[in-house]
């Protein structure tokens, strides 16, 4: 599968480039994408993220830096997806809505998670397997489930890492 039109910073590692499938992307500073996964035109990723194998980043996806997104995460963008217009004809490029997505600095997707489209996931969130996400997560929740419910915090789990804590910290302070 091919790597097209990528806008790719120099340390991007994609161990098996000759199994993603990567066009009209941008992708940041050592970030690691894993096999069979396809960034479709029009995505932003950010630094140090990390997309497993499997996943699936279509056209309005935005990563910010460091988000972890797990195995076979699916990404929409058209809220009420469709074959052909009501006169028949196959749907082109003009005849549906693109719905944007923007996952914050420093979330995590687990593996098998669908993420509805129009939706910002906040700072630091994380999205347990296999949840469907219906609507926006606020920042450091822990959501599961379908359609995703918040369950927790992260803070009160893990220590946050320092890079991302130090710019919490600044921007609340700001
Ligand atoms: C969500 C997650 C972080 C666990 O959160 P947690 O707060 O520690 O949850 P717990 O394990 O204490 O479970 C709390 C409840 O949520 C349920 N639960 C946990 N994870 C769930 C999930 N992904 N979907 C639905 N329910 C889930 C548990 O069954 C439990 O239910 P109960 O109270 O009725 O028994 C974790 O289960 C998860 O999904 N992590 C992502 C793993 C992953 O995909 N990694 C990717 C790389 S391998």
């Amino acid at each position: 599968m091919p790597i097209t039109d990528c806008e790719l910073a120099t340390d991007v590692r994609i161990p098996c480039p000759e199994l993603v499938n990567l066009y009209g992307c941008r992708v940041g500073n050592q970030t690691s994408i894993g096999p069979f996964v396809e960034i479709q035109r029009g995505c932003t990723v950010g630094d140090r993220c990390k997309i497993s194998s499997h996943s699936f980043l279509c056209e309005g996806v935005e990563l910010e830096e460091h988000v972890f997104v797990g195995h076979g995460v699916m990404f929409t963008n058209d809220l009420l997806p469709a074959s052909t217009n009501p006169d028949g004809s196959l749907k082109g490029a003009n005849d549906w809505n693109l719905l944007r997505t923007r996952v914050s600095r420093g979330a995590a997707i687990g593996s098998n998670a669908t993420i509805l489209c129009g939706i910002t996931i906040g700072e630091s969130a994380l999205i347990g397997a296999g949840a469907v996400v219906t609507q926006d997560v606020p920042a450091y929740a822990i959501v599961v489930g379908v359609p995703a419910r918040v369950t927790g915090d992260i803070r009160s789990r893990t220590a946050v890492p320092p890079e991302v804590s130090r710019m919490t910290a600044n921007e609340v302070a700001s």
